[in-house]
């Protein structure tokens, strides 16, 4: 049997009061857009046609499809579903349509409303308890039966306290849902809404089945207050899962995980930690408080932070120290090493069992190029040091505090690039 999922994408979005299109807002770094498509994904659908409109180019360049059609002028979420009729070859399909803008249905609940059209419900719909309704379409039964879904914009006094609410995602076979939509009116806002098929249905003698979900599996998205209040139940999930897993957190809360990020069991986070996208971050290490963290891998045993700025490409070993006011850009520190203070490592290669002494700078940028600095094995270098990049500094060196080195230091030698100090008789005061 066919399963088609349709994605509706193409309205203007006006509460989000931004330039990019609603379905690329992110939670925990992924889309809205993908959040939906991985649960979809879990669902075996033969292919998702996507209904496109405002700004579709940069929609069709951020989901790489060529199977969507163009709404325009967007005429209401019953129009968009009409407008995909002639991409289903197969009207005995079931179709499951989905709304770009409810990023979290479970695809265990889809899998339910498509069984249920195959025991004989003609359309079937999700909905779920709201703590408070408002925007939402309820759903309105008649003992157990669902025989409508009003708009807020048509509530009456007594519809509007009901809190049992519409998802927007539905279910049915092809044919039954164009044929009802070809019945639908124009509501009084002007548009032509999906929900009216439900009271055309149950005209129709037909019955509409319901699934129910969380709210957290079903909040729709349309203003920067449910984005965040989505990002909210996303990292709640997140963190739970980590610390499943065998992460300590000493404050939760505080905590921002993005959704491709890997952390070992063992791994201890303190308050107050940001980590970023493409994460790893393995066993046993803490990443110590305000430390914020993007597209790194970090060993096993490190300490890190607190204040660490740890960059993307930066691979840190074993047993690695980077301490406080520490910047790390796109570097290898081999197991060992030691960058513990106020310290800029970028383009740089350290060794094992090096010592970066406080204030070091790698200058990796002469204004229009970026140069490679390496630091060898048991390399000491003092505080406050500059490195002129590219430079090599060699196994088993040390270089003197306050030196500003621009040529390569060779294997078991000390470098001291300083001016001499030099004494002078205090004159007194009378
Ligand atoms: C919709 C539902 C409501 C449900 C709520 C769940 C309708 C009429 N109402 O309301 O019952 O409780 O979602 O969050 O369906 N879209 C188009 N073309 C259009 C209009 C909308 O593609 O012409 C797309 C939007 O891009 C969005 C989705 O359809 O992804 C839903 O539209 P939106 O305006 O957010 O509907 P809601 O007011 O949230
Ligand atoms: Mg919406």
């Amino acid at each position: 049997m066919e399963v088609v999922a349709i994605i509706l994408a193409a309205g203007k979005g006006k509460r989000m009061n931004s330039d990019l299109p609603k379905p690329l807002h992110r939670i925990a770094g992924k889309t809205l857009m993908n959040w939906l498509e991985v649960s979809l994904d879990e669902v075996k659908i033969t292919n998702k046609i996507y209904v496109l409109g405002h700004q579709s180019e940069k929609l069709i360049k951020a989901i790489g499809t060529t199977d969507y059609v163009i709404q325009e002028p967007q005429l209401g979420t019953g129009h968009a579903v009409n407008l995909t009729k002639d991409k289903i070859k197969n009207h005995e399909s079931i179709i499951i349509i989905a709304y770009a803008d409810t990023p979290f249905v479970p695809s265990d609940k889809i899998k339910k409303m498509i069984s249920q059209i195959k025991n004989g419900y003609d359309i079937s719909i999700l909905g779920f308890l709201a703590s408070n309704p408002k925007g939402y379409g309820r759903i309105v039964k008649n003992g157990n039966e669902v025989i409508k879904i009003v708009e807020e914009v048509d509530t009456d006094d007594k519809t509007k306290k009901i809190n049992l609410c519409n998802s927007g995602i539905l279910a049915g076979r092809a044919c039954d849902i164009y044929n009802y939509l070809n019945k639908v009116k124009k509501s009084s806002n002007g548009e032509f809404f999906l929900t009216d098929i439900i009271s055309i249905c149950v005209k129709d003698g037909s019955k509409v089945g319901l699934v129910s979900s969380s709210e957290e599996d079903l909040i729709g998205i349309n203003d920067r207050e449910d984005l965040s209040q989505a990002e909210l139940i996303i990292q709640n999930r997140l963190r739970t899962q980590h610390m499943k897993n065998g992460v300590t957190m000493l404050d939760p809360k505080s905590v921002y995980i993005d959704a491709s990020s890997k952390i070992q069991k063992d791994v201890t986070i303190e308050p107050n930690v940001f980590i970023g996208a493409n994460v790893e971050i393995q066993s046993k290490t803490i990443i110590k408080s305000f430390s914020y963290l993007e597209d790194c891998f970090i060993g096993r045993k490190c300490s890190i932070g607190p204040f660490a700025r740890v960059r993307p490409e930066t691979e840190i070993l074993e047993n690695v120290k980077i301490g406080n006011f520490v910047e790390i850009k796109k570097s290898k520190i081999n197991d060992n090493s030691k960058v513990n203070h106020l310290t800029y490592i970028g383009d740089t290669t350290i060794g094992t069992s090096s010592n970066i002494g406080a204030g070091t700078i790698t200058c990796n940028y002469d204004g229009e190029q970026k140069h490679k600095t390496n630091i060898g094995n048991h390399v000491f270098i003092g505080s406050n040091v500059a490195l002129v990049a590219p430079i090599n500094i060699k196994d088993n060196s040390i270089v003197g505090a306050g030196s500003t080195l621009t040529k390569d230091v060779e294997e078991n030698l000390i470098a001291v690039e300083r001016s001499k100090q030099k004494e002078f008789k205090r004159r007194k005061k009378n």
